[in-house]
């Protein structure tokens, strides 16, 4: 079966604007902080790259890559860090970046790996966020997602590909 892009659920435009009033609001709730960002590696990478364009407020980096999908569309449920951070979060203020959140067992995971940091605040800001039975919270969010679609793109790939499409679209298959 071959897969292709299917319908745009999220155009450019709607998420640039998402992504300001995300920058907004994370500007205003440290102001007087310094932060650093944990970008979870590969798929945030877009999303971190815009975000961080709209804070005013002093961002330091950081990059981890934690994942519990192979190149399939199901999660394996299995979750390993692949690269972890050259950076000491301890007393920092750290705020995750992460662009979807599926089962939420990667970032459940990531939280415990974190916290045993002892980071002086640890937040969670994710780009999309599929519906679940359990309700987990996270403490910005650009937009829910219904929990059956797979979606490529800003950053979100299947396979490897198509993290470079300026939109969110779903992935198709079959034809
Ligand atoms: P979770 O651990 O089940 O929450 O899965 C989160 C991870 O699965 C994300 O970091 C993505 O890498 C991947 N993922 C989940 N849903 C999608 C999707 O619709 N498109 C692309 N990647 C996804």
């Amino acid at each position: 079966m071959k897969e292709y892009i299917g319908r745009i659920l999220l155009s450019e435009d709607v998420i640039l604007e998402r992504v300001r009033q995300l920058g907004k609001r994370i500007s205003k709730d440290y102001r007087g902080k310094e932060i650093i960002i944990v970008c979870v590696l590969k798929g945030a990478v877009v999303f971190l790259a815009d975000l961080l364009r709209n804070l005013d407020i002093p961002a330091d980096l950081d990059f981890i890559q934690i994942s519990s999908y192979g190149n399939e569309t199901e999660s394996s449920g299995e979750v390993r860090i692949s690269q972890n951070l050259t950076t000491d979060i301890e007393g920092r203020h750290v705020l995750i970046v992460e662009d979807i959140v599926d089962s939420g067992l990667t970032l459940s995971r990531l939280k415990e790996v974190l916290l045993a940091k002892r980071p002086a605040s640890l937040r969670f800001c994710v780009l999309l966020d599929k519906d679940r039975i359990e309700d987990v919270k996270f403490d910005y969010v650009g937009f829910k997602l219904p929990a059956h679609e797979f979606v490529i793109g800003y950053g979100l790939d299947y396979a490897g590909k198509y993290r470079g499409l300026r939109y969110i679209a779903t992935l198709e298959s079959g034809r």
